[in-house]
């Protein structure tokens, strides 16, 4: 079975990174889309592929408010129509015509629609204002990139925070931190999407290195918490930090981090990610603590968790592919169970015949 589904939005870039003049393509669910900027201002999404001869149109360039084909210059408007034959009598035939992909730009994200465009509405995008344009707080860079593994490896990852406790022991967590409450808990929104929450919470430890380093740098016991919320596809948000024993979280430190999976194809995907500081906690202003503090969190990504889920997605690899292998279910996996559920009912769901209306009866 197929592990993407349909009709939901994808991230396929943050906005910034689209500049006006350029088409960029990314390929969402093995589809190749070219995103270009018109010159009002406003973004278009059209398959990276010439209905002549298949050429990326990618690799060609903006005219105006149209994409020239690089290969023999057709050119093609925002909504996927042919509008320029510059061969023979330049007859246009409705064969020429591409795919153009429902696009918006929400907190500060473009979101491709990949499913019917009819049912496509923008308010299905889980809520990101956090990271709206002047939204408080200290924000990271808005970074990206491509990982070798199946999108729903990272999500499992990201919804089982024991793994700090092991994978990043000392910097993300340590051993007294596994004896955590762990809440898993479903809220139905009222477009009837379901939001997942899955919450670690340990009081009265030692803080784990890079928060104590961002926090007091005192070492002395702090509350702690996780807050990973998931809604399917890929679009998680980690509303995580530490206080004083027993106080208010927003009296302490808090740091929301944005961790949106976007597949590729079935063992590739893009991370879009970015952390924003918010709660009483100055943030960090001392140059040397602050370029620690994006070294570790650097390595934490780059030596643990991408190798980590880069391996699994090998074993998945050699096996046969992503059901080749059944993983043996530990207390902790609740949450990614949880997640892959909801997933795999709404992928089942899109792939059930529509219901048959007989008109008259
Ligand atoms: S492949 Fe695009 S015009 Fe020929
Ligand atoms: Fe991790």
């Amino acid at each position: 079975m197929t592990s993407f589904l349909r009709n939901t939005w994808y991230v396929a870039m943050w906005a910034d990174d689209l500049e006006l003049g350029r088409v960029e393509s990314r390929t969402i669910c093995d589809e190749p889309i070219a995103i270009f900027r018109r010159h009002d201002g406003s973004v278009a999404a059209i398959t990276d592929q010439c209905s002549h001869r298949f050429a990326p149109l990618s690799a060609g360039k903006v005219c105006g408010d149209q994409i020239e084909c690089p290969y023999h210059g057709l050119q093609f408007d925002a909504d996927g129509r042919c509008v320029v034959n510059p061969h023979g009598s330049g007859r246009i035939t409705p064969a020429l015509h591409l795919r153009a992909y429902p696009i918006v730009e929400r907190h500060t994200l473009l979101w491709v629609w990949l499913g019917d465009a009819e049912r496509a509405n923008a308010d299905l995008i889980p809520d990101f204002s956090y990271l709206d344009e002047g939204a408080p707080g200290t924000f990271s860079h808005r970074d990206w990139m491509v990982l070798d593994v199946d999108y729903r490896l990272m999500a499992d990852n990201l919804l089982d925070l024991s793994h700090a406790n092991f994978l990043h022991e000392g910097l993300l967590g340590h051993a007294d931190m596994n004896d955590a409450d762990v809440e898993i808990r479903d809220v139905t929104e009222p477009s009837g999407a379901t939001t997942l929450y899955v919450t670690r919470t340990v009081d009265a430890v030692e803080p784990p290195h890079l928060f104590d380093l961002m926090y007091k740098n005192d070492r002395q016991p702090i509350d702690t918490w996780a807050e990973m919320r998931w809604n399917a596809p890929g679009y998680l948000r980690n509303h995580a930090g530490v206080t004083d024993p027993g106080r208010p979280r927003d009296e302490g430190l808090i740091v929301i981090g944005s961790h949106l999976l976007t597949p590729i194809n079935e063992r590739q995907m893009m991370y879009h990610i970015c952390a924003v500081q918010l709660g009483a906690a100055p943030p960090v202003d001392d140059d040397e603590v602050a370029e620690t503090l994006s070294r570790l969190r650097k390595f934490a990504f780059e030596e643990q968790d991408r190798p980590m889920v880069e391996a699994q997605q090998r074993a998945y690899d050699r096996a046969g592919g992503p059901d080749a292998l059944k993983p043996v279910m530990l207390t902790i996996d609740q949450g990614p169970l949880r997640a892959r559920r909801i997933l795999a009912d709404l992928i089942a769901a899109e792939a059930e015949p529509a219901p048959v209306t007989v008109a008259g009866h």
